[in-house]
């Protein structure tokens, strides 16, 4: 489904900072599956999650989605088939627009359109419907701008967005790290809700091992520049991830649980 292949990727290359982040690395997600990244804060991950949206351009190696080569292509085009949740609340919306102009935006990604025609009146009752399902009451805020909204309900809208047309991969960095537990716990429940009724093949990084334990199919650890752990969900417990996690990340896991 995606295949990275043979990936090598340096920072600052030639300089005395210079940084290898990935020297060929290669590494296939399933179809339809969730498969949960694990790995040390600066081990590669948003870089790798970089490279697949085309922010970053490897030196070496081929991304491949579905068959197709995607390496040539720019960010913006292969945002019409890959979904983005940052961190960071903002990020994925835009917050002086309103919830109904971000949500016809990130609808018409796929086509050319011109702001006039943005809103489709036919369309509204339809984004309606969808904000609905998130339980937020966001179908009646319908005209407020998103910065008013709390990050919650900016990042539930994100994941909304981010799979409002189906994307072929769905790339979720951190996406409840900014949120108090609760929050936490209900994005999660709607991602899981969203990706599993739609069979989005999804790679979500977190920190968080209950949640990449409880959410995943099947868990990466990633180690300078290396797979270290590949496995299926039901075939590890919590605290046998989280001793393979402290063997390989000198002990730096102990806020993660
Ligand atoms: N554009 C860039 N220019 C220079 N160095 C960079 C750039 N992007 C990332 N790096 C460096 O590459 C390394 C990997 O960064 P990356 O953001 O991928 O880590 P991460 O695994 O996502 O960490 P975290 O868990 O803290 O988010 C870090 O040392 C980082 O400083
Ligand atoms: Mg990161």
């Amino acid at each position: 489904m995606l295949e990275i292949k043979n990936i090598s990727k340096s920072f600052n290359e030639g300089t005395e900072n210079e940084a290898v982040i990935f020297s060929d690395f290669s590494l296939h997600i399933n179809k339809g599956e969730c498969t949960g990244i694990l790995g040390a804060n600066g081990c590669g991950k948003s870089t790798l999650f970089n490279i697949i949206s085309g922010v970053l351009i490897p030196e070496k190696g081929n991304v491949i989605l579905n068959g197709k080569n995607i390496n040539k292509l720019k960010e913006n085009e292969r945002a019409r088939f890959i979904g983005r949740v940052h961190q960071n609340p903002s990020m994925g919306v835009s917050p002086s627009l309103t919830i109904l102009e971000n949500i016809s935006l990130s609808n018409k990604k796929c086509r050319k359109f011109t702001l006039r025609g943005l809103i489709k009146k036919s369309s509204i009752e339809q984004y309606r419907e969808i904000l609905r399902t998130l339980d937020l009451g966001l179908e009646n805020k319908l005209d407020t701008e998103v910065k008013f909204l709390s990050g919650g309900q900016r990042q539930s809208l994100s994941l909304l967005m981010a799979t409002l047309n189906k994307p072929e991969l769905l790339l979720l960095d951190e996406h409840t790290a900014a949120l108090d537990p609760k929050t936490s716990r209900l994005v999660m429940e709607k991602t899981q809700e969203l990706i599993k009724t739609q069979s989005i093949t999804t790679m979500m990084i977190s920190h968080n091992i209950k949640d990449t334990i409880k959410y995943s199919d099947r868990i990466v650890m990633l180690n300078k520049g290396e797979v270290v752990l590949d496995v299926r969900n039901k075939d590890i417990t919590e605290k046998e991830l989280l001793e393979v996690y402290n063997s390989r990340n000198y002990g730096s896991f102990s806020e993660a649980v």
